[in-house]
């Protein structure tokens, strides 16, 4: 059998949440070639901590590659064409390892996890002011659980292991991005630990000025700092693939793993935002509004963090962003799904909200792990009101729906108010864009149209363009030229804004109630 002649391909790794996937895509068209997908398991061992195992993780990366690679032989397709692969990775999810061993010495703890909420609540109390902003100035970032430092400092203070591994000079601290490339590239006979600018800036550590970490930071932390990676570029050679020989994907080996981003960041480029004023909106486990400020870090004056979006090569300039987080999007599927049983599939969920297009009244909070922004405000938690006797699962499938476009406006507003222009369109990605009532439901509750690209990988195509940057191919995609050749869907609001508007005032009375509910 002849193989089919193709230009150079380029390679990712995206590990989020709920999945993992690897994909590969033909550099001159950007054509999706072939990928595959594995759930994460996620366990919740007491009321607001969420785990995730990293041997699990890092064996999904591997199944993925395996399957990508097989998929990629019955279809003629030489996997040596592979030319670069790139990393992108749920952010702040936080990794102590053993470099000796290259045991995990604790399960991950998933950003979304509210175990360090005391400590949160703790630290902000004892800043001038009761100011949880006191760290901003350099880190972007409001005192949060969701960020790295507090979690690491979890793990020192309560996992033997782990404070045993820093004394003895044995522990290597990462995001999901360093514990898989440290793996992929040799692990403890010779793994390369770093993380890219993106990532490191979600950790609290990272000072988005100086581009590195900071000493100061690391010591309110107290947090050693020879346990953390090495900072690079999201664009650069960071190490070569090594694939133990029992792996079917040994092809790979060699290859040399070249991109790394934050799967927002890593979004942002493959939605090629790279003007001031871009935005885009992913809908994952959670859902992340970004949009670039060019070669500046602004400060939000309205609830935002300021992050760093991308910097593609050692000697290129770093790109900032705002940034809208919410922490519930996708994930309130799969919890009306395994908590509460109500429907058996994300796709039963836009059936039984479409069947009755109106949550009657009822609103929905899903402030499971406190709520992010605008808020910032950890000791929020879910409710569900205006319930009446008339109330069924339909009209709750359908204020789920609603919630995650209710704060998506929310989000979409602050960022308006920070920058002085509205955005007068929405370009959207991630998993829960398939649901097309939810793409209808957030054109009218934003009323602006949303513009969903024909590909919806993103996420991967982004971190393979800045895998590939670096390795001399040029993805299709970074010719502006191109442009016009990528295919899209578009939703126009459809009510009025009057309806739009009362709707949403609604929300913000049941967020208020989300707030306040247990004073
Ligand atoms: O900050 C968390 C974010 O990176 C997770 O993304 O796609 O897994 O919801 P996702």
């Amino acid at each position: 059998s002849h193989r089919i002649m193709l230009g150079p391909l380029v390679a990712a790794i995206d590990q989020g949440t709920s999945s993992t996937r690897f994909l590969v895509f033909n550099s001159k068209t950007a054509e999706l070639l072939s990928h595959h997908m594995v759930e994460i398991k996620q366990s919740f061992p007491k009321e607001g901590w969420v785990e995730e195992d990293p041997k699990e993780i890092l064996q999904s990366v591997h199944e993925c590659m395996e399957r990508t690679c097989e998929k990629l032989t019955q279809l003629n397709i030489d996997i040596t064409n592979i030319k670069a692969i790139g990393v992108t990775n749920q952010r702040e999810t936080t990794l102590v390892w053993d470099k000796e061993t290259g045991e995990p010495l604790y399960n991950a703890i998933v950003w979304l996890d509210l175990r360090t909420q005391s400590t949160v609540e703790r630290l902000i109390n004892k800043t001038p002011g009761r100011n949880k902003n006191h760290l901003k100035h350099k880190t972007g970032l409001p005192i949060s659980t969701y960020f790295s430092a507090v979690k690491l400092r979890w793990l020192m203070d309560n996992v033997a292991e782990v404070h045993e591994a820093i004394v003895s000079h044995r522990a290597m601290f990462g995001t999901v991005d360093s514990w898989l490339i440290w793996c992929l590239t040799g692990g403890k006979s010779g793994g390369v630990h770093c993380t890219d600018v993106t990532n490191a800036s979600r950790t609290m550590l990272f000072n988005i000025h100086t581009m590195d970490w900071d000493p100061e930071l690391c010591k309110y932390f107290g947090i050693p700092m020879e346990i953390l990676p090495r900072v690079r570029s999201s664009s650069e050679i960071y190490g070569l693939m090594k694939i133990c020989s029992s792996w079917k994907c040994g092809a790979l080996s060699g290859i040399p793993i070249s991109g790394c981003l934050g799967d927002q960041s890593a979004a942002l480029v493959g939605q090629m935002c790279f003007q001031d004023g871009q935005a885009k909106n992913t809908y994952g486990t959670g859902c992340f509004l970004l949009r670039n400020t060019g070669a500046k870090p602004v400060m939000s004056d309205h609830g935002l963090l300021t992050t760093v979006a991308y910097k593609l090569g050692r000697d290129k300039p770093a790109c900032y962003a705002l940034e809208g987080s919410v922490a519930i999007a996708g994930a309130v599927v799969r919890w009306l799904q395994d908590n509460l049983g109500i429907i058996g599939s994300s796709e039963e969920l836009e059936k039984l909200a479409a069947s009755v297009c109106t949550s009657y009244g009822c609103y929905f909070v899903p402030a499971f792990s406190g709520l992010y922004a605008p808020y910032w405000e950890p000791s929020a938690r879910g409710i569900i009101c205006g319930l009446t006797q008339f109330t069924n699962r339909s009209h709750l499938a359908f204020a789920a729906l609603e919630a995650v476009c209710f704060q998506t406006r929310e989000i979409l507003d602050s960022m308006n108010q920070d920058s002085g222009i509205p955005l007068t369109q929405l370009q959207v990605d991630g998993g829960m864009t398939s649901n097309r009532l939810l793409m209808q439901l957030q054109a009218d509750i934003l009323c602006i149209p949303v513009v969903k690209p024909s590909m919806p990988e993103t996420t991967a195509l982004g971190a393979a363009m800045a895998a590939g940057a670096a390795e001399g191919v040029s993805v299709w995609s970074l010719n502006p030229e191109d442009l016009s050749e990528v295919t899209s869907e578009k939703f126009e609001p459809q009510i009025n804004p009057e309806e739009s508007e009362l709707r949403y005032a609604r929300w913000k009375k049941a967020v208020q109630k989300s707030m306040n509910w247990e004073t």
